[in-house]
């Protein structure tokens, strides 16, 4: 059995025309375009790239985009008060600060300093408890990314075997929580696996749909999937340079060896990626909506 690919650049790309049409049609009604701020402090070019990336979304899907790019030595009185201007600026809808921050710091000073209803990362602590107890208007744009793939990919989920490996904040936890809602693309048992848990490959070999979101490449090999699965990769780690000098990426699933047992699998890039920022300019539309109009 060789695995279906599920193709997240396509996927989104469906979405992001889709999204489009909404964002056009909102602007048209309220003659408001949606806003989203990015914060990037430092160089890491990791961050650097993906915030590029989301503004550059942004004004494909004809929202703004405001782009605060700030030096890593930075205080974080002037970033604080930087969250402070953007929570009352009328023409910034969603606000993202680029994590991670440096180490002086402290992130949840500056998460919790956002205005909730701007938060579109869904990482400020209203938020989280908006998704645990049901009630989200941001789900965090990665785990929702990854229960929009595993819908349109026409996976069911109702009483399906779903096992999480990694426990983080802004993966993990949250897709976890998802999962299990009483809800449409959800209503799965969930078990979630971290790097304590005892014998991991009893518990991933169960899984009909194993998504992981480990942080290390290969951390799930074939003998570990069952066959049929659907493996959502969720890893972006980076080993090495292409020949043209841009970082070569990898999953943390090993793609060739899984791809011969599973049955649908994302590859790593062009995966779960492309759903993330999708996602966060779903979130902005929300966010847009929910501040000019009162609901989202
Ligand atoms: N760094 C890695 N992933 C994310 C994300 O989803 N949002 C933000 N703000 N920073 C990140």
């Amino acid at each position: 059995m060789t695995a279906e690919i599920l193709d997240g650049k396509q996927i989104a790309a469906a979405i992001r025309a889709e999204l489009a049409q909404e964002i056009a049609d909102f602007v048209q009604k309220t003659g408001v375009t949606p806003g989203l701020a990015t914060v990037l402090v430092g160089d890491n070019p990791a961050s650097v790239s993906y915030v590029t990336a989301k503004g550059r979304t942004c004004q494909e899907l004809g929202m703004q985009s405001f782009q605060h790019t700030l030096p890593a030595s930075l205080s974080e009185q002037e970033l604080l008060e930087l969250v402070d201007r953007l929570n009352r600026d009328r023409q910034v809808h969603g606000i993202l600060v680029q994590l991670p921050l440096p180490k002086h710091i402290q992130e949840s000073r500056v998460l919790y300093a956002m205005d909730p209803n701007k938060d579109v990362d869904g990482f400020h602590p209203v938020n989280v408890g908006r998704l645990l107890i049901g009630e989200e208007i941001f789900p965090p744009c990665t785990p929702a990314g990854i229960q929009e793939l595993i819908l349109r990919s026409g996976t069911p989920t109702d009483g399906a075997e779903v096992v999480v490996v990694g426990r983080s904040n802004i993966v993990g936890k949250p897709i976890a929580v998802m999962l299990m809602q009483k809800k449409r693309g959800a209503n799965a048992t969930v078990t979630v696996c971290h790097t304590r848990t005892r014998n991991l490959a009893e518990h991933t070999r169960r899984a009909d749909i194993l998504i992981v979101a480990a942080g290390a490449p290969k951390a799930v090999t074939a003998e570990m999937v069952k066959p049929g699965a659907v493996v959502i990769d969720v890893g972006v780690n980076r080993i090495g340079t292409t020949e043209s000098g841009k970082p070569k990426l990898a999953g943390d699933v090993d793609f060739d060896g899984v791809r011969a047992v599973a049955g649908k699998i994302t590859p790593v890039p062009g995966g779960v990626g492309p759903m993330t920022i999708t996602m966060l300019m779903r979130n902005t539309l929300r966010a847009a909506r929910l501040q000019v109009e009162g609901r989202s």
